[in-house]
Parts: C-alpha cells; sequence; structure tokens
C-alpha cells in the first residue's frame, strides 16, 4: 500500500477491488468527494465504475427530485466536478427533494440503477441523502441496504452522529462499514448556495429548446381522478417517460385555455408522464412541495 496521507485515501485504496460501495454521512461531510475518490482509485487501476447519485435534494449529476447513474470507464471520462457532467446515463424520477413521504419511490430507483450500474460497471459507487437518523433516515438506510446489498459501506461522521444507523446495518447486514470522521477542510454550504445549486440544476433540465405538448388526462401515474379540474394540475413536476418506459428528463405541467400541456424539452417520444410532489417556479428555479393526494382529491 502506498504511503496514505489520511484515513478517507486509506479506505478509498482499501476498497478500490470493491464490487460496491455506499457512502453515507449527514449533510456536508464529504459523501460526493469520498465517492470521487473511490471512483478515482477504481478507474486508476482500469476498473469501470457506475456511480449512482441518490441524493434527491442536493444531486450531484443529473437533475433534482431523480436519482441518476452515470458510468465512467476511464480517468479521463470523470470530470473535476460532476456538475459538469451533462448528462447522466440513466435517470429515475422520484418526485420530490425529500424523502419524508417518498422513501419507497427513492428505493426503487436507487435500487433499479444500482442494478444497471452493475451490469455496466466493474464497480458501483452509491452517492446517499443526508437523512441519515431518526425514524425517516434509518428506515431509507435500511430499505437501501436491504435492496443494494453493497459490499462495503463508507460512513463519514461527527462525533459519533452514525453510530446508530452504523450499528443497524451490522446488525442487519452484517455490513462492512468502514468509518472516517469528516475532514477538516470540508466546507459546509449555506442554505443559499444550496437553494443556488439545486435552482441551477432545474434550469439546466429545462435548457432551451424547451415544447409544449397537449397531453391526454389518461397518460398519468398515479391516474388522474375523473372530474378533475386541471388547473389544478398548473406548475406541477413531472418526469417524461418514453415508450420503453424509461424517464427521459423533466416536464412541468401547464394550463393554457382548460387545455393540460407539459413544458420540456424531452418531449420527443414520450409516452406517460409522472406525477411528482413538486410544484415549479421556472422564473426563480425553485420549488414548493405539494400533497399530490390533496391536490387529486382535496382531502
Ligand atoms: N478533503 C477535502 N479537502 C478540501 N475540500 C473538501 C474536502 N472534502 C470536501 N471538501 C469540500 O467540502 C464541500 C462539501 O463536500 P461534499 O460535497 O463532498 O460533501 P457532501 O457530504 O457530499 O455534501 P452534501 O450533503 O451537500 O451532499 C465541497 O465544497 C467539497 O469540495
Ligand atoms: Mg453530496
Amino acid at each position: 500500500m502506498p504511503l496514505m496521507v489520511n484515513r478517507h485515501e486509506e479506505i478509498a485504496f482499501e476498497l478500490a477491488e470493491a464490487s460496491s460501495v455506499m457512502c453515507i454521512g449527514a449533510l456536508d461531510t464529504g459523501k460526493t468527494t469520498m465517492a470521487r475518490r473511490l471512483i478515482e482509485t477504481a478507474l486508476a487501476q482500469n476498473r469501470s465504475v457506475g456511480y449512482v447519485d441518490s441524493d434527491i435534494g442536493n444531486s450531484s449529476l443529473g437533475p433534482p427530485a431523480c436519482v441518476s447513474l452515470r458510468v465512467f470507464r476511464r480517468s479521463a471520462d470523470l470530470p473535476r466536478q460532476f456538475d459538469s457532467v451533462s448528462e447522466p446515463d440513466a435517470l429515475h424520477f422520484v418526485g420530490g427533494i425529500s424523502p419524508e413521504r417518498l422513501v419507497l419511490q427513492q428505493v426503487t430507483a436507487t435500487a433499479a440503477l444500482v442494478e444497471q450500474a452493475r451490469s455496466e460497471a466493474d464497480m458501483v459507487v452509491m452517492d446517499t441523502s443526508p437523512m441519515i437518523a431518526g425514524v425517516v433516515g434509518e428506515t431509507l438506510k435500511y430499505h437501501k441496504m436491504e435492496l443494494c446489498r453493497p459490499e462495503a459501506v463508507v460512513a463519514l461522521q461527527r462525533g459519533g452522529e452514525l453510530e446508530p444507523v452504523i450499528g443497524m446495518i451490522r446488525r442487519f447486514f452484517g455490513g462492512n462499514v468502514h468509518t472516517a470522521p469528516v475532514e477538516p477542510e470540508v466546507r459546509p454550504s449555506s442554505p443559499d448556495e444550496r437553494m443556488g445549486r439545486r435552482a441551477e440544476r432545474i434550469m439546466a433540465a429545462f435548457a432551451p429548446p424547451l415544447d409544449k405538448w397537449r397531453v391526454r388526462t389518461t397518460v398519468f401515474a398515479p391516474t388522474l381522478p375523473s372530474g378533475l379540474d386541471p388547473s389544478r394540475l398548473d406548475g406541477l413536476l413531472v418526469g417524461v417517460h418514453d415508450t420503453d418506459g424509461r424517464c427521459q428528463g423533466l416536464g412541468r405541467l401547464e394550463v393554457d385555455d382548460g387545455n393540460l400541456k407539459v413544458l420540456t424539452n424531452r418531449g420527443e417520444g414520450m409516452q406517460g408522464l409522472r406525477l411528482g410532489s413538486l410544484r415549479l417556479d421556472l422564473g426563480r428555479g425553485d420549488v414548493r412541495p405539494v400533497n399530490l393526494r390533496e391536490l387529486m382529491f382535496g382531502l
């Protein structure tokens, strides 16, 4: 083993031959930087790597409200910043930016992309949302572990904040967990910076050329209740799916003269639309959560 300067490099080297690694940690703990290190180290050993980003709120790859996959085959493919990767290789729509009510959607999207990554690359590296504690955080991590079965977990923590979730992973999954403290150089981002980054990603997903397509009320999942006033859907985020059921990108529902339309740059070959739980303000690149059940049934 070459001389290592810190624990993070050491972990990346130890896991360079692993088949799959999940990075977990709270907000601003260096998860994405660790994921990059793992990818770099594996690529340097001529292994291809599928990077699955399941941080739906502050994704490093692809648009928010989605889980994304990008496969890197050689060191030259890896950009200095994931942000500069314009297109993920595959996308799964989750529909929201907070896992609170979306554990099922987030876990199935992640598991599907991990499976795809496994078939296309020698190694899978998973970046995750900062939700690591409490009932939602632990439930999310439990089911991600259950379906994705990473060979190893890298847990980056301040003090002992991850101990409960690490304990759970070890107890229920016999997990091979590598822990490390957060590096002192990690720079926390302010809420404004996060919102700014999210806005940029939303704008990138709605980059021109945008078209407005008239849509039938039967193309949605979940199905619209009959007699629903379409204006209730104005501004809603949707996932645009093609004839193979794959998510091609995002759209925004708009209502013109009572006609339902979708604004998107991914309309070619569109077959179905999945309703998200966010209302999208494209002027500000901002999203607000909505309760779909309330919106559809007024409950
Ligand atoms: N070892 C390091 N040296 C210098 N800067 C670092 C290091 N690790 C992380 N950073 C910086 O700290 C910031 C946060 O790191 P990173 O994005 O990896 O954390 P994260 O846990 O993925 O954050 P988030 O919760 O937003 O996803 C970034 O600006 C990153 O460039
Ligand atoms: Mg990150």
